[in-house]
């Protein structure tokens, strides 16, 4: 044995050590390399900032998709305790990465040449005392690994043996390789935006292809809108789960082949940039991810009211008239939206006087603003060229755009032949800022949603507006390319060596967007930023509307990438009325929770073709619980508004009517979202991680930590198989219908066509209000709680909170004089029932007024009723408001062994009126009769 050479710094081991001999693989069992021989670790040193930079040299060339690159250089920092970093580029000169000011991170130290030696099997091991993390590289081939400190378990190994089915590192101009393995029972998360028929769980040879894509959303296991090179990797490990992410931050197209026991990166550009979130919680995961990539957007409270789009709205009466309708039909709506119909010639920023002539638009806007409802209106990338719109000549004067050797780079999308505002150009997010500025003069509009941002072309390659033909410029739809464009295959960056699986086709990657060897500012190839278009728009435009009037911007994009859940919400882009897609939405969505993307939901009811009427129904009670909640249907889709049929209508007052009741609990959601990236809906791993059988639940959600959506999913049923993990838990449409069970089992539950079925964990305080049509109106209603306790238990614990402040400020913070939060706690003694609260920041609820009139407390043992109500101290008097009422609960299951004698109680203290912004504590005594 050599003895290990130790170099030790104040912070950080590095161990030095040449692997025993029978330790050593020999030569003949070196690693099959596939694409490249691999590379070898020349050297490697501590910097003085307590990072690691080594050097890395190529084993024997090998040109399949071109030439090695000969040196790289790797550079490992522990950046905190469950954070660490490697990134791997080229040692001689700076390539592409995703751009520093878009998603701000540390630089990587100056490439710096730097010679040595190391032996063959060399090991280098790197442990700061601060991080979970134990980062270990092997010298020859080069490979790493990354193992958790705390149960030494690998993560991530990119060393292969012969017997795996991938090779070494490889790093070409054009081309980038590297494999981990994975145990068997790793469950893996995330790897979006793809539509994923297998649900959340990412499954075993399924393709995940990243590149920004205008491919409709009903296609399978194909790129499509955002681009999220992330995946949550799920451990059971007997019992003590632990979850970890692994982020590769690079905008290039890729391809992931998930293989089941391992994962390979084939990415056509950029850089290795790897973090490493330790968890171990998946809470703690999308919290040290967000705490990243930049944490959930704060949304405005009125933005998780129900909204309704769709696109052939063709004037403002029809607007005017949905309006209406829903509020005839006694269903709550609190945003309308116009898709491009109000524009002229579909041009961005412009009325079409005709159909929404400006002075009644401003009048419907007062009327509906008035009440405190909402609007908002589309926006595509792409500029009209005419030389007679302002926004243009402002944009050409400005040169804002694309360009192509040269010249605005020539597309095509609805308004006909545009040019495209290139986002990565400082000059451009100023344009844009001033175009949004003055639309808002003209229009007040509450928000805005950009859409088509992948980029979407309808043509494909270099084009010139055709000699005699008029391109369509808004009159009808109209999405074949009328240009005149020539393929451009002679470039590198057109046609690539390797070819990813665009569109599931293996298209070339320009197609139906811009060419790839279009430039942007500072000369950055579209072949490169591709992937973050629709990103750089959105901060464009997240920096537009936070400038107008100080409000907190609303922004909806459909193409996202790391980090755009800091400025935007998103919707799951052009589904289809069909069963499958209502299921697929559920998958896609919590996927977005876990990409810091929280505020999401899918067209309810579908965008083309026209749902049936059932599917509608069970469309709305799904989609009543999507943070993000919205009607959208597609131009020759028949009207869609959930007032169209009597059926749907009563399902929606039922599904929104509790959903409104619930804005109080899905406001704070928003909230912990913005603190710590909690997203607001969550697979149910997220709070039983220990239990397995969760781990590939696509059928179910909870939003929070305890409320669970079991909906039906089927055409047909009227019943629903639901997944309930171990415990008890309670109906929230029937408070006394109740599942209590110890191991977690499936249960049939009735769901007639109106019914959707959603679940209230144990040890939870929900705190609700009355609901309403408008949240305006529903957000100043009194408030109630609900308390619930393990069934029948005699001793408990129970916790909430509530975060509540004035939505229209930009910020969504405590400490601003503007917002109160407050923790509620109950507790369960042989003594009797206590429920309090702690009040941070009371000023701003004691001045909205906000009280508490009911609490609900479920699951209390024995029937033998309650008494001795005291409130703050002093016991309540016959003759207040105040009742207490007691009902038994009904069992559909109870836990398992020896409890056919098991009874539970609901307790409801009724007539209250308990200031919300000051602290308060109220008890009361439970007979046990047993
Ligand atoms: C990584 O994989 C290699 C090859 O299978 C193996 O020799 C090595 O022990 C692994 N390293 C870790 C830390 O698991
Ligand atoms: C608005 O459009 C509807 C439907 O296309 C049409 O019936 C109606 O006459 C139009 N109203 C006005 C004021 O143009
Ligand atoms: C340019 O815009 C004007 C004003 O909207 C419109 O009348 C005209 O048809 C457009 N021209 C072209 C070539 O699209
Ligand atoms: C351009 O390429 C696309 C995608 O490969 C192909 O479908 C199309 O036919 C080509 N167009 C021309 C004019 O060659
Ligand atoms: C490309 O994606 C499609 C759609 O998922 C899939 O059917 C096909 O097998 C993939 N092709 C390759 C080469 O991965
Ligand atoms: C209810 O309370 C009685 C009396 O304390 C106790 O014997 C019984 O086990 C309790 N029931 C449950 C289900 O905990």
């Amino acid at each position: 044995m050599v003895p290990p050479l130790r170099l030790a710094s104040l912070l950080l081991v590095l161990l030095l050590c040449t692997a025993g001999a029978n330790s050593s693989s020999s030569s003949s069992s070196t690693p099959l390399t596939k694409i490249g021989n691999g590379y070898r670790l020349i050297s490697i040193r501590e910097t003085p900032d307590g990072g690691l930079v080594g050097h890395l040299v190529v084993n024997k060339q090998n040109n399949i998709y071109g030439p090695d690159l000969p040196h790289l250089q790797l550079f490992v920092k522990h950046e905190t305790e469950d954070r660490l970093r490697v990134h791997i580029t080229d040692a001689e000169t700076q390539r592409w990465e995703v751009p520093y000011d878009l998603l701000p991170r540390e630089q990587p130290p100056r490439l710096k040449q730097s010679i040595g030696s190391l032996g063959k099997n060399t090991i280098a091991v790197s442990e700061y005392s601060g991080s979970e993390f134990i980062f270990s590289c092997i010298s020859d081939p080069f490979g790493f690994a990354v193992r958790r400190k705390s149960n030494g378990q690998t993560l991530f190994n990119s060393s292969a043996d012969g017997s795996d089915p991938f090779g070494s590192l490889v790093f070409k101009d054009q081309y980038l390789e590297i494999s981990t393995k994975l145990p068997k029972d790793a469950s893996l998360y995330g790897l979006g935006e793809n539509t994923q028929p297998h649900g959340i769980k990412l499954y075993p040879n399924d393709p995940y292809t990243l590149y920004t894509t205008d491919v409709s959303a009903i296609n399978l296991n194909t790129d499509l809108y955002g681009s999220h090179p992330v995946y949550m990797d799920l451990r059971n490990n007997g019992g003590q789960p632990s979850a970890h992410a692994v982020l590769l931050l690079n905008s290039n197209g890729m391809d992931v082949v998930y293989r089941g026991t391992s994962l390979t990166y084939k990415i056509i550009g950029g850089v290795f940039d790897f973090y490493f979130f330790a968890g171990p919680t998946p809470l703690g995961v999308v919290d040290q991810y967000t705490s990243f990539i930049g944490r959930p957007a704060p949304m405005p409270y009125w933005s998780l009211g129900f909204h309704q789009c769709r696109w052939g709205y063709h004037n403002l009466s029809v607007v005017e008239d949905v309006v209406e309708n829903y509020k005839k039909a006694k269903i709550p709506l609190d945003v309308i939206w116009n898709d491009d119909d109000h524009m002229d010639g579909k041009k961005d920023f412009t009325l079409n006087s005709n159909n929404y002539p400006r002075p009644k638009l401003l009048a419907f806007l007062d009327k509906i603003h008035s009440i405190g409802m909402k609007y908002i209106v589309i926006i595509d990338p792409g500029i009209a060229v005419n030389s007679s719109y302002g926004v243009y000549q402002r944009g050409i004067a400005n040169d804002v755009f694309i360009k192509y050797a040269g010249e605005p780079y020539l597309a095509q999308v609805w308004p006909g032949a545009v040019n495209f505002p290139d986002f990565l150009n400082p000059k451009t997010v100023s344009w844009w800022g001033d175009e949004i500025r003055r639309f808002h003069e003209l229009v007040p509009v509450d928000g805005l949603w950009i859409d088509m941002n992948e980029v979407s072309n309808f043509c494909s390659g270099l084009c010139k507006i055709p000699q005699g033909k008029q391109c369509p410029t808004g009159t009808g739809p109209g999405w074949i390319c009328c240009l005149d464009c020539k393929n451009i295959t002679k470039t590198r960056w057109d046609d690539p060596p390797y070819k990813i699986n665009a569109s599931g086709l293996q298209v070339p990657i320009g197609f139906k967007t811009i060419a790839t060897s279009a430039v942007h500012y500072n000369g950055v190839l579209e072949y490169d930023a591709h992937s973050l278009y629709g990103f750089s728009q959105t901060i464009a435009t997240h920096k537009a509307l936070q400038g107008l009037e100080g409000k907190r911007p609303f922004i909806l994009s459909r193409s996202t990438y790391v980090g755009s859940g800091k400025y935007a919400a998103h919707w799951t882009g052009d589904n289809q009325g069909t069963w499958e897609n209502l299921r697929y939405s559920i998958s896609t969505m919590i996927n977005f929770g876990i990409f810091g993307v929280p505020m999401v939901g899918s067209d309810i009811c579908g965008f083309y073709p026209q749902p049936t009427e059932e599917l509608c129904n069970r469309w709305i009670e799904v989609g009543a619980f999507y943070p993000f909640s919205r009607d959208h249907a597609n131009y020759y889709s028949p009207r869609q508004e959930l007032y169209q049929w009597d059926s749907v209508a009563e399902s929606a007052r039922n599904a929104l009517g509790m959903r409104y009741k619930l804005l109080p609990y899905l406001y704070t959601l928003n909230y912990e979202a913005h603190i710590s990236g909690a997203p607001i809906a969550r697979p149910l791993f997220f709070s039983f991680p220990s239990y397995i059988e969760c781990y590939g639940l696509s059928t179910q959600f909870l939003l929070g930590s305890s409320l669970m959506v079991s909906p039906v999913l089927e055409q047909g049923k009227s019943e629903v198989k639901a997944l309930f993990p171990p415990g008890t838990w309670y109906s929230l449409f029937d408070m006394t219908q109740t599942i209590a069970s110890k191991e977690g089992s499936y249960v049939t539950l009735d769901a007639p066509l109106h019914v959707v079925n959603v679940h209230l964990y144990q040890n939870t305080i929900l705190p609700m209000q009355q609901g309403g049509l408008i949240s305006k109106e529903a957000r100043m209603t009194p408030f109630s709680l609900v308390v619930t306790f393990p069934a029948g238990a005699t001793e408990g614990a129970a916790k909430g909170n509530i975060f509540l402040d004035d939505d229209e400020l930009p910020e969504m913070k405590l400490g601003n004089g503007y917002s109160t939060y407050v923790d509620f706690y109950a507790t369960l003694t042989k003594g009797g029932v206590k429920v309090w609260s702690q009040v941070q920041e009371s000023k701003f609820a004691l001045g909205k007024g906000w009280y508490i009139e009911k609490i609900t407390v479920l699951g209390l043992n024995g029937s033998g009723g309650a008494s001795a109500l005291e409130i703050d101290g002093s016991p309540v008097t016959g003759a207040s408001n105040i009742e207490l009422s007691t009902t038994e609960h009904k069992f559909l299951r109870k836990l398992e062994d020896g409890d056919d004698k098991m009874k539970a109680v609901m307790v409801e203290v009724s007539g209250l009126s308990l200031s919300v912004g000051k602290n308060f504590a109220i008890s009361w005594k439970m007979g046990i009769k047993g």
